[in-house]
């Protein structure tokens, strides 16, 4: 699954500009600057059920702060304080407690709005934050099994075309087209390539390998990589773990003859690779280092990991 449907159970207000609305009132004008151009940036946030039955956010403040990087990146002023951000975050879910017990996906975005047209124009910015339920992302059979991933045709932008540090709504036809053209070939998520032929990231998240000698490898944030919140949550608990990480560039075919691969984000959490490339990675089994980064993360999210309970917001 990589989609909201009508089905989605979906919070029934929506923070916009600073109010609560009904959700059927969250709707723009059609000549929003951002619709035409892409100028906006956005969030993926997701809120746990905790073992103790309540709801928290997991490292709510650290997404708000990339949120405002990403608007300064692009120069898109930005009305609300990360503050009155967090706060519209926990208020809405404060609103739908009841709906999002079993925990929900969080989805702030800030855009340019109506007002002049051009590529010079500067209107103000509009703001929201919308709540729904967002099961296993890459499906729970991937979560559990492993996804079957190919390396796109399309490429991951240079630095200087593709804003790395920033998670920018335009940037993410770049994706699409990617991910289009592997689902459409049968596959479940695509890898993307940088322009040296490097491995950067998938679709909508960042890539682990295990090599044969059992050293774990992610692409260095000077490749054209978001700097994934969760990419960033896997380094701690791996380092924490004794284990090392090289945050090293590495080939295609470096993943072909590895022992294990993995996707990290907020939306697919940490999905096993099963095979790329119709090559199957290592025994084909989700691996001992991926199912433990898969155990312990979960237990984090879930409040079960007293050393990280500071990446927690409850509700
Ligand atoms: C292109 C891309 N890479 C990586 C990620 C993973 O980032 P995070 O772990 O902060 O969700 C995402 C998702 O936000 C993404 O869209």
């Amino acid at each position: 699954m990589s989609s909201t449907s009508s089905s989605t159970l979906r919070a029934d207000q929506i923070w916009l500009d600073g109010k609560m609305v009904k959700w059927d009132e969250g709707q723009v004008h059609v000549m929003t600057h951002a619709l035409h151009y892409g100028l906006g940036v956005f969030e993926g946030i997701r809120a746990y059920k905790t073992h103790d039955g309540r709801l928290a956010v997991f490292r709510l403040r650290e997404h708000i702060r990339r949120l405002l990087d990403s608007a300064h990146i692009i120069q898109l002023q930005m009305p609300y304080s990360e503050d009155e951000l967090v706060e519209a975050c926990l208020e809405l879910l404060r609103r739908q407690k009841t709906l999002f017990a079993n925990g929900a996906y969080l989805r702030p975005v800030a855009f340019m709005g109506d007002g002049a047209m051009g590529l010079g124009a500067v209107n103000p910015t509009r703001v929201s934050v919308t709540a729904w339920d967002w099961g296993a992302y890459l499906g729970d059979k991937g979560l559990k099994e492993g996804i079957r991933a190919k390396v796109s045709s399309f490429t991951r932008m240079h630095v200087n075309v593709n804003m790395v540090r920033g998670k920018i709504t335009g940037q993410y036809v770049n994706s699409i087209l990617a991910k289009r053209e592997v689902v459409n070939a049968g596959y479940d998520e695509a890898i993307l390539l940088d322009i040296s032929g490097f491995v950067a990231e998938a679709s909508g998240e960042n890539i682990f390998m295990v090599n044969k000698k059992g050293i774990i490898k992610t692409p260095p944030l000077s490749s054209p990589i978001l700097d994934g919140i969760t990419r960033d949550t896997v380094l701690q608990l791996l380092r924490d773990s004794g284990r090392s990480v090289d945050e090293v560039t590495f080939t295609r075919d470096a993943l072909y003859i590895g022992n294990e691969i993995f996707f990290t984000g907020t939306a697919a959490e940490i999905t096993p690779v099963r095979e790329v490339d119709n090559r199957t990675v290592g025994t084909g089994q989700v691996g001992p280092i991926t199912r433990f980064v898969q155990e312990t993360y979960f237990r984090t999210v879930r409040g079960q990991e007293p050393r990280y309970a500071e990446w927690l917001t409850y509700v």
